[in-house]
């Protein structure tokens, strides 16, 4: 199994790094790629840890040694937020920056499961999609955005409200990855009940969660950490599931049926090629019923574009 992370040295990928090389399976080969000429020095950094996973890092503007043969590519390369802004500001950089890196996964190992962290999550997946049609190599059983950020937050909020442990607790968590399209199912949450004002209250906090850390870091950044933990959690179930492993489920943000939008996050359960089933999104309460409806315009805004971007 190779894992490829491209915008390994900015603050996710090298905490992601990290988790992959620890906890990635004996055997695992992770190849880090970044522009950052730091990169091959993260990897050796890295090295020193003794697992059984190997590692190499490349820099410079061709990926193509850190993709050859590459299984799974996990894409953090591009801007993060600072205070002020929201995500859909970092688009006119990012959107380029995503476009160059899938041109390169096309080329060089087109039957890769690509997972985008890169933001706005709800439009650079719908990019990633046009350059693999494009280059006539989509799979939409095998692109998908990382939106684990916000269930592991929507878990650590719901438990820590509860006095539970957080390992015991899953909400699912549908639509996009940003403001309003994040819906966290409070209401198919296991053996937990909720108030009207405690479901608008924590919703609100999921949907914002990044803001906070955006502004506790003070212009320092966005998520890293935590994201690096989502990340690596969404790839080991990649890979527990294409190891032959049955019943991974997670939510992510995915090309589906087109019920809600094009792309849309729901929970899927993953197999030996990438998706295997995209799952029922269940029953919703009046208040989550609403809040689907609403975020809908805004969803298939930020789609449309991505699409335009590469078709325009
Ligand atoms: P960062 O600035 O620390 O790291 C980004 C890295 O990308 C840098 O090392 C930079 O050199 C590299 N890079 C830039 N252009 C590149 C290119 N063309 N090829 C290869 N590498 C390139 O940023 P951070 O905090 O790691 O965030 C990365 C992205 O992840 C941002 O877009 C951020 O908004 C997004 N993000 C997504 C989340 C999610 O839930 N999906 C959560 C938090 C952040």
């Amino acid at each position: 199994m190779k894992v490829a992370v491209l915008g390994a040295a900015g603050g996710i990928g090298q905490a992601l790094a990290l988790l992959l090389k620890t906890q990635l399976p004996a055997g695992s080969e992770l190849s880090l790629y970044d522009i950052a000429p730091v990169t091959p020095g993260v990897a050796v950094d890295l090295s020193h840890i003794p697992t059984q996973v190997s590692i190499k890092g490349f820099s410079g503007e061709d990926a193509t040694p850190a993709l050859q043969g590459a299984d799974i590519v996990l894409i953090s390369a591009g801007v993060a937020r600072k205070p002020g802004m929201d995500r859909s500001d970092l688009f006119n950089i990012n959107a380029g920056i995503v476009r160059n890196l899938i041109e390169q996964v096309a080329k060089t190992c087109p039957n890769a499961c690509i997972a985008i962290i890169t933001n706005p999550v709800n439009t650079t997946v719908a990019i990633a999609a046009e350059v693999l049609k494009k280059a006539g190599v989509y799979n939409k059983n095998k692109l998908f955005g990382i939106t684990t950020l916000d269930i592991i937050r929507a878990n650590t909020f719901v438990a820590e409200q509860h006095g539970l442990n957080p390992a015991t607790v899953n909400v699912p968590v549908i639509g996009g990855h940003s403001g309003v399209t994040i819906l966290p199912l409070l209401s198919q949450v296991q053996g937990v009940s909720f108030t009207n004002e405690a479901v608008e209250n924590l919703t609100k906090r999921i949907q914002n969660a990044g803001t906070e850390v955006v502004e506790a870091k003070a212009g320092g950044g966005s998520a890293t950490l935590s994201m690096g933990q989502a990340a690596a959690r969404f790839a080991l179930s990649i890979i527990r599931a294409m190891q032959g492993e049955t019943n991974v489920v997670e939510c992510t943000y995915v090309e589906g049926d087109g019920q809600y939008a094009r792309f849309f996050a729901q929970p899927v359960r993953l197999g030996k090629n990438g998706i295997e089933e995209r799952l029922p999104i269940g029953d919703l309460s009046p208040f989550e019923k609403n809040a689907l409806d609403s975020m809908l315009t805004v969803l298939k805004a930020d789609i449309e574009l991505g699409e335009s971007f590469i078709n325009a």
